[in-house]
């Protein structure tokens, strides 16, 4: 390549172009395209691999997997359980996480509190590329940790920090944030894709190099990606999002990719005047303040990894004003209401297509699982019929589009989280009976096992069912 030839890259997915394009073919944005700079790379000199009949294969190159060591990978605890639930079981060392989330969510705070606990026995070092060292103290003292045995650096220059952790070698590291650092032999500015790849890059030779845990802050884009490349989230073992709504307490830890360990456990946070507190009992916090008996107000159990959670859904119904109806989700996918209000119309002759329909799940959670469906069906019939569904009742099964009741998994899991939180009546899908049965509830409960939509309402608007 020809010297600092300039090339124009996305500034959200990484796409590369000879000339300036408005619209990346690649991820679709509009303008986010830059000028930048490549840097001159040293050609490698060893082409033509398959072409030299000489060229022997290198030593140690090639093992077979059994003789590879089994380590099992040691793991640091943060001292923030649920930091470790969503690791897997703590860092690992000298792995690279990425940690992505809206401005002002609380990153910086749950990452200054985690390094202060570790900070005790082990060598932690903050780097903050946003604020000041005075500003660090202040957002400590305010968390109570302006004691604690924590360097913090604020530099925004890569070689000065690659240098600071090649000389202290600190077992953690936390860089807040990627995109503030810059290398100084590229032209391009803090915050673009090529110094991003390149800063990360170089972490990562020194995470691994030098076995440190290094933590990355990322910030989000508007459509909630980490800014800058994709590239980004290839490179590091672990990516993180903290997300949650800015104006309510509860904070979710979520992980999107975790090369050790699995990807679908979620953390629960409550931000207090005292900075970010792990949420024990989950179900107990989402369910406090529920409205009792409340027509359009029914409780459903999700799985967040290996956690149930108990979260209420709520359904509202109104005649419409104008032609089209309103059809409105927070916090589930609106196509999948849409389809599932479609059902219900189909079985009842609702008359739903003049009727806005809003459903919201309570707390700020986002439902994915399709085991939510029924209890939707539930909401908004409840809501329609301005009629609660029957007291103490939990609600699941995910619904296909001819009414039937699916399975769902780990069924046992849920009722059981959902009988500790006081609930005796269950409203779940014929096929869960094997594994739900296992429990052996005491006589009180009643589980109702429904395997048509029909059925379902039965049982919840007691039209005349028969108890099991
Ligand atoms: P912060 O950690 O700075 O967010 P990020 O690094 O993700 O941008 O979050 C700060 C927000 O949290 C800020 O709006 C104030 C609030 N906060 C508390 O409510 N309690 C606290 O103890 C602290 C430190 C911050
Ligand atoms: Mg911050």
């Amino acid at each position: 390549m020809s010297k600092g030839k300039a090339t124009f890259v996305c500034g959200v997915c990484g796409h590369e172009s000879r000339g300036w394009l408005g619209r990346c073919p690649d991820c679709g944005s509009w303008n986010s395209f830059a000028e930048e700079k490549e840097p001159v790379r040293q050609a490698a000199g060893r082409g033509n691999w398959a072409l030299r009949p000489d060229s022997r294969e290198p030593e140690a190159a090639v093992l077979a997997l059994a003789d590879v060591p089994a380590e099992s990978t040691p793991r640091l605890t943060s001292h923030l359980p649920e930091l470790d639930r969503v690791l897997g079981g703590g860092f690992v060392r000298g792995s690279l996480v990425l940690i992505g989330g809206d401005p002002g969510i609380g990153k910086s705070t749950l990452l200054l509190q985690a390094l202060a606990a570790m900070g005790r026995s082990q060598k932690a070092l903050y780097v903050s590329g946003e604020e000041s060292p005075q500003q660090i103290r202040l957002r400590a003292d305010r968390l109570q940790l302006g004691q604690e045995p924590l360097d913090i650096l604020a530099a925004t220059d890569f070689e000065t920090i690659a240098a600071v952790l090649a000389s202290r070698k600190p077992e953690i590291a936390v860089i807040d944030s990627i995109q503030t650092l810059y290398v100084e032999a590229l032209s391009s500015a803090p915050g673009s894709v090529s110094q991003i790849r390149e800063a990360t890059a170089g972490l990562l030779r020194i995470a691994k190099g030098l076995g440190i845990i290094i933590v990355l802050v990322g910030h989000v884009t508007k459509d909630g990606a980490i800014a800058g490349p994709r590239v980004l989230e290839h490179m590091v073992d672990t990516v993180l999002y903290f997300e949650g709504e800015r104006q309510m307490a509860y904070r979710m830890l979520r992980c999107v990719k975790n090369r050790f360990g699995a990807t679908d456990e979620l953390g629960l946070f409550e931000m207090t005047e005292s900075g970010l507190h792990g949420v024990d009992n989950a179900s107990m916090a989402l369910l406090a303040g529920r409205p009792i008996q409340v027509p359009g107000s029914v409780v459903t159990a999700c799985m967040e990894g290996t956690r149930p959670l108990l979260v209420e859904l709520q359904a509202l119904l109104q005649p419409s004003a104008y032609g089209a109806p309103q059809r409105m989700a927070q916090g589930l996918d609106r196509n999948r209401v849409t389809m599932l209000l479609a059902v219900l119309d189909k079985h009842f002759q609702l008359g739903l297509n003049n009727v806005d329909t809003y459903v919201s799940v309570v707390g700020g959670l986002r439902l994915a699982e399709p085991a939510a469906d029924l209890c939707i069906l539930a909401a908004v019939m409840s809501s329609q019929n301005n009629t609660p569904v029957r007291p103490a009742c939990l609600v699941f099964g995910e619904v296909g589009l001819t009414g039937e009741i699916r399975s769902v998994s780990q069924a046992d899991r849920r009722v059981q989280e959902a009988f500790r939180q006081g609930f005796t009546s269950f409203v779940l899908p014929g096929s869960c009976k094997l594994a739900v049965d296992r429990l052996r509830l005491p006589e009180d409960c009643d589980l109702f096992y429904v395997d048509r939509v029909g059925e379902a309402m039965d049982v919840l608007f007691d039209n005349g069912a028969q108890k099991p």
